[in-house]
């Protein structure tokens, strides 16, 4: 199929450089002022694009799939989750999907080591104090927060994003455990100083820190329940960048607010933009806006990959980054 002849539409507005050589390679419809589709729009879209490039917030679900027209063959995910995209379902109707992983490793690993810094050293409210004129000056006991060195890191989820949390983490002196589907090689293990923890329930109940670096698939949703959270010490910290799925955001809210655990570092959030308004008020809580991957590199990168899979695609080869079911 002929580049110039691919009808490509982009839910949302991608870095200019990557629109500019969208615009040279496809018949591309962008969404100038990008505005979040709406169901209807997602429907329609599907059904007059040979490729769809959505975002993590266009939920393509089976219902959605249903509706996709005839020509429809691949989804080019900008992003390197894909649990917005009903993936088997897609395959069953002759739909491939695309990610665009390991560009964005290194950016979200460097926000997930800012967040485990940030909060058991409570910036929030030192920077809180200063921008609120509150700053009575140098106090011995003022803002005393925790020391990283030392203290263990649980690492949840070993794959790109969690092995380069493990390697920064190594180099403030935490002490890294993990807990993964699959154990690492042992060189890696070794090269990572790393701790393999078969049950997550024993290392929950060890860590000072917790890392959440697991992508939300049906069988990580809520895997930290009310249940593991209470295994935790109530000193520990939890740090997400991943996916909000992965732990019920109810019940630690609950146990932030009864002191049963220290503070939080939360990027993402289990209903998206619905953030849980008790989380808010929260001093040992910080709050960031998704922004884990938001640097000019890996959000360029990204687009570079989307057009990678769709050249590749067209030129009727598999894409590189085509999800497989066995990532499913
Ligand atoms: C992704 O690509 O899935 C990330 O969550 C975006 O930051």
């Amino acid at each position: 199929m002929p580049h110039s002849r691919l009808s490509v539409i982009v839910t949302r507005k991608l870095p200019e450089p990557v629109e500019t050589r969208m615009r040279e390679l496809f018949d591309v419809r962008l969404n100038s002022d990008d505005h979040i589709f709406s169901r209807e729009e997602l429907v329609a879209a599907m059904g007059q694009a040979d490729v769809l490039v959505p975002t993590l917030g266009d939920k393509i679900d089976a219902g959605v799939l249903g509706q996709a027209g005839e020509r429809l063959k691949l989804i080019a995910n900008y992003g390197a989750g894909f649990d917005h995209i009903d993936v088997q379902t897609a395959l069953s109707r002759g739909i491939i999907v695309s990610n665009t992983p390991g560009v964005l490793t290194e950016d979200t690993a460097d926000m997930t080591m800012a967040l485990i810094l940030a909060v058991p050293r409570r910036l929030k409210e030192g920077a809180t104090m200063m921008e609120t004129g509150q700053w009575d000056g140098w106090s011995p006991t003022a803002l005393m927060g925790h020391r990283i060195a030392g203290k263990r890191l649980g690492i949840l989820g070993m794959g790109r994003i969690g092995q380069a949390v493990a390697r920064r983490a190594k180099g403030f002196g935490l002490q890294v455990h993990y807990h993964n589907r699959k154990r690492l090689r042992v060189e890696t293990e070794e090269a990572l100083e790393a701790t393999y923890w078969e049950s997550l329930d024993q290392m929950l109940a060890r860590v000072d820190i917790l890392s959440v670096n697991a992508p939300h698939t049906p069988s990580t949703f809520h895997l930290l329940n009310a249940r593991r959270l209470k295994l935790m010490k109530p000193t520990a910290y939890i740090v997400n960048t991943a996916r909000g799925e992965v732990i019920d955001e109810n019940a630690m809210t609950r146990m932030l607010r009864a002191g049963e655990l220290a503070g939080a570092g939360l990027d993402v959030f289990e209903h998206g933009r619905e953030v849980n308004p008790r989380l808010r008020d929260l001093q040992n809580v910080l709050l960031l806006p998704h922004m884990s991957s938001a640097t000019e590199e890996s959000r360029s990168e990204m687009g570079e990959k989307v057009i990678i899979n769709i050249k590749t695609f067209a030129d009727g080869h598999r894409p590189p980054d085509q999800v497989v079911p066995s990532m499913l």
